[in-house]
């Protein structure tokens, strides 16, 4: 298994390129089942979650071809795509294929929309939380589906062909169920209006790519979204937003180590709280035509308290990276998750590095200490294993990344963006 090797210490100065959003790309390519068009997806990033989308989406039928010249070659680069779902030849997403990645359970949406069933296995937990998926099934029967669990999947099928428009109020927040709530509703049968809709920009940029589509679609990015169903969608040609946390998790290196950094591509009102809370924390952040510019000098870092809830507050998928950041503010600060009941796995991790860090249900408290040491480190998602990878850049000596598989599934390029910078940071194979 690969492991990142990395010695801290240096200060991060240069250009990093911004890549599209993994969670912004897998909803998009997961629109493609709505329509026997071709969809063309710019700035898909190289990733293990697209490629594995990419066989799940495969499996129902979907073709795919990428594009560009500059951008094939160059392995790792994020590409064009072209998603086309002609003939759809299975309905089924086994649990093989769901099991490795949950965003796959979101094909139910589109399958059912348009093909009138669809039979998908239950996701299961996962190594951040329960992540249960009533919400899509109650958001689902209430636009007309009929469904059963049985032997761990969800057979859902439509009354005489076709979902029925309705209005449904989300109990609580979620992303996946509103993306999945807005592929269905632009096949169904009159108006949908969802309550309590996720807000966060990759929502928006799902219903960009609908509306192209030829979908109606009035308030996405808003917590009320209202779909006027259609009878077919056809192709389009979208671009996947940059990715605000990868902005996001560089930004927090920087802010840690000290250095001065372009993020080129980023967009600032994708993550505008988690930079105002970097700029409290000492960063200098600039929005500049190329992105955003990130200084830190001299000055330690102050200690903030965060807490994580739905966009547009602070990111839960930052929290670990922020966490790795507070180990070495000046002072003490409290970090509450209140999105996933588990995603402080990290702390463990950190505290082998030197951090001082204890847990109070949902809320971590961190004392800030003046310098972390380098050691062997491991995660067990994703986000977390890239806020070890942060804190070893900070840390004095030599840091070890374990199981780099979770960060493969989401960022690109990791140890070529940061090595760039003048990092000292490789991948160790075998
Ligand atoms: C998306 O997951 C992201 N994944 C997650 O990123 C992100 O952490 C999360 O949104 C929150 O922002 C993708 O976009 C692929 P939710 P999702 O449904 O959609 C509960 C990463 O590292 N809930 O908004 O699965 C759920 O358990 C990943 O890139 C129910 O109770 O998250 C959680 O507590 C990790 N019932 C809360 O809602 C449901 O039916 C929010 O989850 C659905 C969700």
């Amino acid at each position: 298994m690969d492991r990142i090797r990395i010695v801290g210490g240096n200060e991060l100065a240069g250009t990093i390129p911004i890549s599209g959003a993994k969670n912004a790309a897998l909803p998009l390519m997961i629109a493609s089942l709505l329509t026997d068009d071709t969809l063309t997806l710019e700035n898909v990033p190289h990733l293990a979650d697209v490629e594995q989308l990419i066989r799940i989406l495969g499996n129902h039928g979907v073709d795919y071809s990428v594009n560009g010249r500059r951008e094939s070659q160059q392995k790792g680069y994020s590409r064009t795509i072209n998603f086309s779902a002609r003939n759809i030849v299975d309905t089924t997403a086994p649990y093989e294929l769901v099991s490795k990645m949950r965003a796959s359970f979101w094909v139910i949406g589109p399958l059912l929309a348009r093909m009138g069933e669809a039979k998908v296995s239950l996701p299961g937990g996962c190594a951040i939380g329960t992540r249960p998926v009533d919400l899509f099934l109650e958001g689902l029967q209430v636009l007309g589906a009929e469904l059963d669990v049985d032997n761990g999947y969800v057979l859902a099928k439509t009354r005489n062909g076709r979902l029925v428009g309705n209005r449904y109020v989300f109990p609580k927040v979620s992303v996946g169920a509103t993306h999945v709530l807005m592929m269905a509703a632009s096949l169904a049968k009159g108006e949908t209006v969802l309550e309590n809709a996720a807000r966060e920009p990759e929502i928006v940029n799902l219903a960009e790519c609908l509306i192209a589509m030829g979908a109606k679609i009035h308030g996405a990015g808003t917590s009320t979204i209202t779909i006027q169903g259609v009878e077919a969608l056809s192709g389009a040609r979208v671009r996947v937003i940059p990715d605000r946390i990868e902005t996001g998790t560089y930004a927090m290196a920087v802010a840690m180590t000290g250095g001065d950094v372009v993020l080129e591509g980023a967009r600032p009102d994708l993550l505008q709280t988690a930079l105002d809370v970097l700029v409290e924390t000492g960063a200098e952040i600039t929005p500049t035509n190329e992105g955003i510019r990130v200084k830190r000098n001299g000055a330690g870092i102050a200690p903030v308290d965060v807490t994580t809830a739905p966009f547009p507050a602070f990111p839960t998928d930052l929290q670990a990276q922020f966490m790795g950041l507070m180990t070495m503010a000046k002072g003490k600060s409290r970090i509450t998750e209140t999105i996933f009941e588990n995603r402080f796995m990290h702390v463990q991790e950190l505290a082998r590095l030197g951090a001082h860090i204890t847990l109070s249900g949902q809320t971590a408290i961190v004392d800030g200490v003046a310098k972390l040491k380098g050691a062997p480190v491991m995660a067990t998602d994703l986000r977390a294993s890239v806020s070890l990878v942060i804190a070893g850049l900070a840390a004095e000596g030599e840091t070890t990344v374990n199981r780099v598989y979770h960060l493969d599934r989401g960022f690109e390029r990791l140890e070529e963006k940061l090595s760039g910078c003048g990092a000292v940071i490789e991948r160790i194979s075998g």
